[in-house]
């Protein structure tokens, strides 16, 4: 019998939470991953034997217990099949931590932006840098009120938290990247910004933060197969240089990314994923 570890077994869900409709947050016995990771970094996991290999970030950890936590938004078939996972079962494959730490120093006053379940990305990065010593300011926005998620957990590691919703149902009404504008254009001092969220938000808060030349980081979300730089799959423009995102990145810097190859590049499957995605939906309805 496979031993158990502390935490419980290699890869074995310990915890499940709903944070929204399509949101889930899942704590996984993974005590290798949980004592090495860094801000920044992911994993790709396989939920069964047969299934696509797929990229998520390492929202937290605790080594002690030997746990990471993962959030992520149901998008197609395999996070469907994550989501529909319980306590105590198990994901057949984790491997991690992949991808480039975030570069973490003291730059002065940094702005982060989240967006969706880009807000979960951008937990562990802000927490990293107020531990650096960094001012935060964090932005988080989501559709609607129902769909927030961390806002708590970011009021506690952030020196400011102001949350936009696209419906105006709670806090600013409207996009977070109004809110990084409105911050420009009061004169405020901002060193360094983050952006974590839908290929469309950070491409326009790269926009507004360029004409300032304020340093931009996004998190790119390339759709990934290998993660270990042969495949390709990955494959983004950086100012003008084929770059690979899981060994190179993911984090660029965001006024050099190629945004509309970015997007091209991300739509390749569509149709492939919608068939997918309604087939496992018309299985799980027929049992
Ligand atoms: C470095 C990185 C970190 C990520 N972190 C998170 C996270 O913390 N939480 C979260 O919810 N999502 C995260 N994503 C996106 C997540 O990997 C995709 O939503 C997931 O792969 C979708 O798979 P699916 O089968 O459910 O959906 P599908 O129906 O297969 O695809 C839906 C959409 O997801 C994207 N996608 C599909 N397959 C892949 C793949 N193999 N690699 C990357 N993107 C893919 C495409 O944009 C696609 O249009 C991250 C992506 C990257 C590259
Ligand atoms: S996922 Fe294959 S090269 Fe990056």
């Amino acid at each position: 019998m496979r031993k158990k570890k502390r935490g419980g077994f290699l890869n074995e869900i310990i915890e499940k939470q709903d944070l929204s409709e399509n949101i889930v947050k899942l704590v996984i016995s993974s005590p290798t991953v949980a004592k090495k990771r860094k801000a920044g970094q992911f994993v790709v996991l396989m939920v069964d034997e047969r299934g696509e290999r797929i990229p998520l970030t390492i929202v937290d950890s605790d080594p002690e217990k030997g746990t990471i936590t993962l959030i992520l938004q149901v998008a197609g078939k395999t996070t469907a099949l994550l989501a529909a996972l319980k306590p105590g079962d198990r994901i057949e494959h984790l491997l991690g931590p992949l991808g480039n730490p975030t570069e973490i120093e003291n730059f002065g006053q940094v702005v982060c932006v989240g967006g969706g379940v880009g807000v979960g990305v951008a937990y562990p990065i802000v927490k990293a840098l107020k531990n650096a010593g960094n001012r935060v300011v964090t932005i988080i926005g989501a559709r609607t009120k129902a769909m927030l998620i961390l806002e708590e957990e970011l009021r506690q590691v952030s020196d400011k938290l102001i949350v936009a919703t696209d419906d105006g149902s709670y806090g600013v009404h409207g996009f977070v990247s109004a809110v990084l504008q409105d911050l420009i254009d009061r004169g405020e001092r901002i060193d360094r910004v983050y952006a974590i969220g839908p290929v469309p938000m950070m491409r326009v808060i790269c926009n507004v933060t360029k004409p300032k030349a304020v340093p931009t980081i996004v998190s790119l979300n390339a759709i990934m197969v290998d993660a270990t730089g042969m495949c390709g799959a990955c494959r983004v423009s950086v100012g003008g240089k084929t770059r690979f995102t899981c060994v190179d990145g993911p984090e660029f810097d965001g006024h050099d990314v190629d945004f509309d190859l970015l997007t091209k590049r991300l739509r390749m499957y569509d149709d492939q994923e919608k068939r997918s995605l309604e087939k496992y939906r018309c299985e799980c309805h027929g049992n």
